[in-house]
């Protein structure tokens, strides 16, 4: 048996200053090599690796453990930690220059063949490595996200903590918040024919909490979200969710400063405070985005001016209707692009509504004098014209210049997109540099086409811009409103608002989007009951924990900071949820099922 009486050591607290001392280890066997007579493992626990060593000459029954052990297999061991002899340093791992020949050793347990070796796990298909997540996570890379994700975590709570604010937990049964997505339902046996939503976000509890007068709240809170996943989204995911009263925007911003550039040391990136502030106006007008990367330049160029005067047809009528011509430059790029690229580049801004992409670049010919060629703009354009068109471009000569004609939103979507395509492409994105900004002044509203109706493009409850409230009938797209982002390295980060806190304010915005007094009431009927009980002044924010965490460890997926995440089709590859419920259960929730057996039993081909 391995002695009881000596503490456990783990792996990581070796140094050399532990030579000569008695340790206990436990932990999992991560290789073993059998040279003949001495047999060496490398014990593995969550905070590091050691190597032990079994000579059959100095104690023959740990010897015979150690030739029956495999990767993976659990023991204990006691022994005194040792330096290694002559030059058998390992360099690669901490404990490199120390061993210990164990006087005891106990299988605890083994370890049938793995699926995949830890080692190799990068180069295992996803889905393998989800299906066998306890096995993933086993890797010190991955043990290593979740460690910082504890960590960030920690830090932000200590921070909200000295700034007196209570943590307090909200429902997740509940009724439906809109923040855009579709809700997860679940259904009431207790209320037949009745449904909880899963929370989209905490919003209505935080501001109620405010009305209840906490003055300051935050919660570490799961949301459900039920819309198309990508690497930074997760159907569950979590939230830092904050709420104060008696503030304003400025208060809200220097709080929320605070805790993200702590939690962002923990990682070891130091953000500079106050972070720079830019309107959406601007980011839009500059980047095509409200969450632009700024680690790169490519800033968007009007031509608009130029477009309107100038004899070719397509440009002059996207003017006259109220349309923009914008354009990005290449530096250096004029000789450097083929054509097959650019009709690729052209195929991609047609994905997001654009005509085409016109271009224009200032090269040279192969006598090395400047020449301009174009994809027919110079038939249009006079020579002048062309000068006029490097100059609102910022292009200089060696330089590429893509143009799109369209509405602001397409000119916007287009050119923004093909930016970050672009810098991708090109290796343009400076990965040493951080950027981290707050973006405010958003549109209260946009349209909803498909629906034909206005709609909040943060949520409903955000305050519109007092300066603009007298808009709200004939121009609701030209009210602000009191919303903040925090963007960083082009992700959107966090997002909040001052909130709405008169009742009558927060109906007519209500019937701004289409909801009538009386889908109003039954939606929102006890925050509009609240909000007439003396609500104070309040306002908030949310940022996403996963996508902090990613962002922190370098990871390109939130997956990799999400112990057991789902799957593109909302699958957890682990326990194989969602799954069939008896035809008893479904009775039992009075509900019944339309889709067939047999559809229900396809599994589709699984893409993470
Ligand atoms: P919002 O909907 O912008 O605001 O969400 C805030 C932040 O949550 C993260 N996030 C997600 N992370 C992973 N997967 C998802 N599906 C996902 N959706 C959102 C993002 C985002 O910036 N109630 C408001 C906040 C407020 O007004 O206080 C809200 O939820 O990082």
């Amino acid at each position: 048996m391995v002695n009881k009486k000596i503490q456990r050591t783990y792996c990581g607290q070796i140094t050399s200053q532990s030579i000569g001392e008695e340790v206990k280890l436990f932990g999992w066997v991560h290789v073993r090599r059998d040279l003949g007579g001495l047999v060496f493992i490398e014990l593995r626990d969550h905070t590091g690796r050691i190597q032990l060593a079994a000579d059959p000459k100095r104690n023959s029954s740990v010897h015979n453990i150690f030739l029956s052990l495999r990767n993976e297999y659990v023991i204990a061991a006691t022994g005194i930690v040792q330096k290694r002899p002559g030059d058998s340093a390992n360099s690669n791992l901490a404990t490199g220059e120390l061993e210990i020949y164990p006087e005891h050793v106990e299988l605890l347990n083994t370890c049938q063949t793995l699926p995949f070796q830890l080692d190799e796990a990068q180069n295992v298909d996803e889905a393998y490595r989800l299906k066998y997540r306890y096995l993933d996570l086993r890797r010190p890379e991955m043990q290593a996200n979740f460690r910082l994700r504890h960590a960030v975590v920690t830090t932000i709570r200590e921070q909200l903590n000295k700034h007196h604010f209570t943590e307090i937990e909200t429902p997740i049964l509940t009724k439906a918040t809109p923040e855009g997505a579709r809700d997860f339902m679940v259904p009431s046996r207790l209320n037949a024919g009745l449904w909880y939503a899963l929370p989209q976000s905490p919003q209505l509890f935080k501001q109620t909490l405010m009305i209840s007068g906490f003055d300051r709240y935050y919660q570490i809170a799961r949301c459900f979200r039920d819309e198309d996943l990508r690497a930074d989204r997760q159907p569950e995911f979590t939230q830092i969710d904050v709420e104060m009263s008696f503030i304003d925007e400025e208060d809200i911003m220097a709080v929320t400063e605070s805790w993200i550039t702590a939690a962002f040391k923990c990682g070891g990136i130091n953000i500079p405070i106050p972070l720079p502030r830019y309107t959406f106006k601007e980011v839009m007008d500059c980047f095509g985005s409200d969450k632009p990367d700024m680690r790169f330049d490519l800033k968007i160029k009007d031509l608009t001016t130029l477009a309107a005067k100038c004899q070719f047809k397509v440009f002059n009528e996207v003017a006259s209707f109220g349309g923009f011509v914008r354009s990005i430059c290449l530096p250096g790029k004029a000789n450097d692009v083929s054509r097959r690229v650019l009709d690729e580049w052209r195929d991609f801004v047609k994905l997001s509504g654009a005509q085409g992409l016109m271009w224009v670049a200032y090269g040279q010919d192969i006598d090395g004098k400047p020449q301009i060629r174009s994809a027919g703009l110079d038939k249009y354009l006079s020579p002048e014209e062309m000068t006029e068109l490097k100059t609102l471009s910022g292009a200089k000569d060696g330089d590429l210049v893509l143009i799109v004609a369209g509405t602001y939103h397409v000119v916007c979507q287009s050119l923004g997109r093909l930016r970050l395509k672009i810098a991708e492409e090109l290796k343009l994105i400076d990965e040493s540099k951080n950027k981290m900004f707050w973006v405010l002044e958003f549109p209260m509203f946009e349209w909803d086409a498909d629906n034909k109706r206005w709609a909040a493009m943060h949520h409903p409850f955000t305050a519109p811009h007092p300066d603009d409230l007298h808009l709200l009938d004939t121009a609701p797209d030209k009210i602000r409103a009191r919303a903040y982002d925090v963007v960083f390295n082009g992700i959107e980060l966090g997002s909040g608002s001052i909130r709405i806190h008169d009742q009558a304010t927060q109906a007519k915005i209500f019937k701004t989007i289409g909801l009538d007094e009386e889908a109003a009431k039954e939606k929102f009927g006890f925050l509009l009951e609240a909000l007439s009980t003396g609500a104070p002044p309040h306002g908030g924010i949310a940022l996403g924990i996963d996508r902090m965490v990613m962002l922190l460890t370098g990871m390109k997926s939130i997956r990799d900071v999400i112990a057991f995440p789902k799957t593109q089709s909302g699958t957890c590859l682990l326990t194989d949820a969602p799954s069939k419920v008896s035809p008893e259960q479904l009775a039992e929730l009075k509900v019944a099922s339309t889709v067939k057996e047999k559809v229900k039993e396809e599994k589709k081909a699984e893409v993470v």
